[in-house]
């Protein structure tokens, strides 16, 4: 949450991360192809909370269930959902996605929004085996954010930013498409397809076998 900013205003928790008014409406186009028309989507790493209120506003015959194990974040969460008053909008929960001990639930979808590059390796297996978990056969893991492709370099700006994450914290920085599908392979996700996004970012599906 360090890079996000807190609403002016006089009431609330919301805090706004800029990159999410540039990429919402992108994502918002590609969850129309790929998440099931009704159910429930459990999102981890729901950040600031701005997209688990966008989407579900936009998706209403999906119920969505925003996750973050910071509770700085579940707050902003919380404050954008009493803002939204939207009745497919749940309580955000904590979630570490690297823990063993997700909550028993079942889910139409996954989503996971920028946390693959932002943490350790622990928590995208972590995810993988979370997902497969929760999710039955045909149904979705969906992923947005930057990552590397081995038939070509980096791109300057997304080359810049792995530099700075690997700074910050050595267990960060942008992972491989092909070491992500090899991961969700191992925990029964089978690759779906890849779709290009602006500035450079990608969406990634898989579906469990
Ligand atoms: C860059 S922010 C992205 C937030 C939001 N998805 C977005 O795109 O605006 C990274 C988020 O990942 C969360 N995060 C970091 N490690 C995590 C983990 N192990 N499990 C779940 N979330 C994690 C952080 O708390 C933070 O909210």
């Amino acid at each position: 949450m360090t890079n996000d900013a807190p609403l002016d205003g006089p009431f609330d928790d919301r805090r706004q991360a800029p990159a999410v008014a540039r990429n919402r409406d992108p994502i918002l186009t590609v969850l129309r192809e790929v998440l099931p028309l009704s159910g429930r989507v459990l999102e981890i790493a729901s950040g600031t909370g701005e997209h688990a209120a966008h989407f579900a506003a936009a998706l209403r015959d999906l119920v969505w269930q925003p996750s973050d194990p910071d509770p700085d974040a579940r707050s902003s969460i919380a404050a954008w959902r009493a803002g939204a008053g939207l009745s497919n909008l749940l309580e955000p929960i904590a979630l570490d996605a690297a823990a063993p001990d997700w909550p028993a639930m079942r889910v139409e979808a996954v989503l996971c929004i920028n946390m693959i590059h932002i943490s350790a390796w622990s928590a995208t297996e972590g995810l993988m085996a979370g997902a497969a978990n929760v999710l039955d056969s045909g149904r979705p893991l969906v992923l947005y954010g930057p990552y590397r492709r081995h038939d070509r370099p980096l791109e300057p700006s997304n080359a810049a930013f792995d530099e700075d994450l690997r700074h910050r914290n050595p267990e960060w920085g942008l992972r491989s498409v092909e070491s992500v599908r090899a991961c969700a392979l191992d925990y029964g996700l089978a690759f779906d397809q890849l779709v290009e996004m602006p500035a450079n970012n990608l969406m990634l599906v898989f579906r469990k076998r």
